[in-house]
């Protein structure tokens, strides 16, 4: 991360305390003058509130997986790439199928590429681990500090209704969001506009009242290019996505995000 280009959280406007090592703002990408208040917090789910990474390293816990043990942060990491990129890849051929779906086809891929293909129970019990991954630790402390002070929290996520609904509730954090928005309304993924603006539409709020938090960068910057105000998680430390926009805030975990509304 370049230092140079980053500068912390402008005081000016609203009095802030902060721990200044969590938080760095572009200051290039702020708007001119005092940000609009925020009102709405929009949440990606998977990577951002849900440890991504928890299906594979549960199973490799379990004795009937022990074959996993070595294998499971190279299959995780597989998987996630190969889900993202599928979802990327019918968004530009226009052939949408459902995250259940993708989920499933970067699983394939993943197991095959780490010599794992000839288990159809472990296949079965990826799958299934999936609809139950753990949130990260913070997640419901922030949730509920967020609401408490009246703001409204919200999941946009390509998970399918289903998966997002099942998620939230096995990870206990069901009752602080007020909605749960998935792109198979528009059968788009992100970073496509369609998705962002379910928000304007289904929510009723003003793009620019809404912090919009993602730990993947390509996701916050998509949010920030469309008019969101945007803090990107950056828990593993990556360099940040060259795209067409930058995240407003950058944090390496959801716990500083009450400092910046
Ligand atoms: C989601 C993916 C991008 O939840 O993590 O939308």
């Amino acid at each position: 991360m370049d230092g140079a280009n980053l500068v912390m959280i402008d005081t000016d406007c609203k009095q802030r305390s902060f721990r200044p090592d969590a938080i760095v703002t572009n200051s290039s990408q702020l708007p001119k003058g005092c940000p609009v208040p925020i009102t709405t917090c929009i949440f990606d789910a998977y990577g951002t509130l849900f440890d991504v990474a928890a299906a594979a390293r549960k199973a490799a816990s379990e004795p009937d997986f022990s074959a996993l043990a070595d294998h499971w942060p190279a299959l995780a990491r597989d998987w996630r790439l190969k889900q993202l990129q599928y979802t990327w890849l019918r968004a530009t051929a226009d052939r949408h199928a459902d995250f259940e779906q993708v989920t499933a086809d970067g699983l394939d891929w993943a197991l095959e590429n780490n010599g794992l293909n000839g288990d159809p129970l472990l296949r079965e019990r990826l799958l299934a681990l999936y609809w139950e991954l753990d949130a990260y630790p913070e997640v419901p402390e922030v949730l509920a500090t967020l609401t408490a002070r009246g703001l409204t929290c919200a999941i946009l996520s390509n998970g399918t209704p289903a998966m997002i609904a099942a998620a939230a509730r096995s990870a206990g954090i069901d009752g602080f969001l007020s909605a749960q928005h998935s792109v198979e309304s528009v059968g788009v993924y992100k970073p496509h506009a369609r998705v962002y603006e379910l928000v304007e539409t289904q929510l009723g709020c003003a793009r620019d009242e809404v912090l919009f938090v993602s730990s993947n960068g390509w996701d916050a910057a998509g949010a920030a290019g469309f008019g969101f105000q945007t803090a990107w998680i950056n828990r593993i430390g990556e360099p940040q996505d060259r795209l067409y926009a930058n995240p407003h805030h950058v944090l390496d975990s959801l716990s500083p995000l009450p400092e910046l509304v």
